[in-house]
């Protein structure tokens, strides 16, 4: 172990626009936390930080009018610098990966289109909270890391991550990115799709909890075989457009589906022109594994029959798809050797 092992600890975080993942290097997962920030006062700055990650989410909705709930990432960039930072102060004491005599050294997937003055305030966040050095390196090369691909044998393998925020599909092989395409539409897209159906049809203005609940209970991205299921029904509630009152409606299966169509169709999209461009030899490797899908958004029902029809190739959710990327970059950190190659300089 290097001469400053004992004070330094190597540490990755994903700050993901739905959940921050902490893993610590020897330790493993320590943390998983909804990314968002409870404060007092709007504007720029964050202002007095009241609640963060799960204890914020709960505030959701329900809070007086001087406190914003914030999502400190959006997109897959900082959008608030000083709320990111001070979730991540919270993670980081409560891990105890920050102490009075520690300085992490952090390792921080990005989505693979971020800007330089993005990837700048990523820097610059870490180093808020007293990282000694802050690593930067695309979240798909961190999930392919993780999900085994092979550092010695050239194999293509393509990866749809669907998060919070963002969509990233991609082609890597040893471990680096062949191609790639990076969309801002993500599990809060689907969410806002499914408010604004309900607006429509049902003149119902309904929260993006209730939504959620919709999405997870009867969303899908293909009909369903199995009758049953199609007939499926959710009675939701909201406040009535109209008389101003609350009101409960049922929703079926079929219209959330017709709901989220749009936002699903834009990332099968995504994924036929990406296969459209990957070089003829990295096709054939994808063609005997699959698609592999990781992030959240991935577990929306029937999605492996959508893009099978689309794309004629298996798709295969990875085990633990939510946590793939912070994994990898675990993995990373583990056998830091094998890896050097990934950050230069
Ligand atoms: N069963 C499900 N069906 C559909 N969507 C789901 C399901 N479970 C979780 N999700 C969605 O997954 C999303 C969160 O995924 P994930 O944790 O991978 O995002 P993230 O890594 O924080 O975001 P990003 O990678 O975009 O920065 C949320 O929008 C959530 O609604
Ligand atoms: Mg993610």
């Amino acid at each position: 172990m290097p001469i400053f092992g004992a004070w330094t600890q190597d540490v990755a975080v994903d700050l993901g626009c739905s959940a921050v993942r902490v893993y610590v290097r020897g330790k493993g997962l320590v943390a998983v936390e909804p990314n968002l920030v409870a404060a007092r006062g709007s504007g720029p700055k964050c202002g007095e930080v009241l609640a963060v990650g799960a204890d914020a989410a709960q505030m959701i909705g329900r809070t007086p009018q001087e406190v914003a709930v914030v999502r400190p990432v959006r997109g897959g960039a900082i959008a608030d610098l000083d709320c990111m930072e001070a979730m991540l102060r919270h993670l980081a004491f409560e891990t105890g990966f920050l102490g009075s005599l520690r300085r992490p050294r952090l390792t921080v997937p990005v989505p693979l289109d971020l800007s330089p003055v993005e990837r700048r305030a990523v820097q610059e966040c870490g180093r808020q909270i007293g990282a000694r050095e802050v690593r930067i390196l695309p979240k798909v090369v961190a999930a392919a890391i993780g999900l085994g691909l092979s550092e010695e044998r050239p194999q293509g393998r393509f990866l749809l991550d669907i998060g919070g925020g963002t969509t990233e599909a991609a082609v890597v092989s040893l471990s680096g990115v062949v191609t790639s395409r990076t969309l801002r539409v993500g599990g809060a897209s689907l969410n806002e799709a499914l408010q604004a159906y309900v607006r429509k049809k049902f003149n119902l203005l309904i929260g993006d909890e209730t939504a959620e609940r919709l999405k997870l209970v009867l969303g899908s991205a293909y009909p369903s075989e199995d009758a049953s299921h199609g007939m499926r029904k959710l009675e939701i509630r909201g406040r009535d457009l109209i008389s101003g009152v609350p009101k409960a409606v049922e929703i079926g299966s079929e219209e959330t589906r017709e709901a989220l169509e749009e936002s699903v169709s834009e990332i099968v999209a995504v994924v036929s022109e990406l296969l459209e461009r990957t070089p003829p030899e990295v096709a054939s490797d994808i063609f005997a594994e699959g698609l592999v899908l990781i992030g959240g958004g991935s577990l929306l029902g029937q999605l492996d029959l959508r893009l099978r029809e689309a794309t004629g190739l298996a798709a295969v959710r990875a085990d633990d798809c939510t946590n793939a990327v912070v994994m990898g970059a675990g993995r990373i950190l583990e056998d830091p050797e094998a890896y050097a190659g990934l950050f230069p300089g």
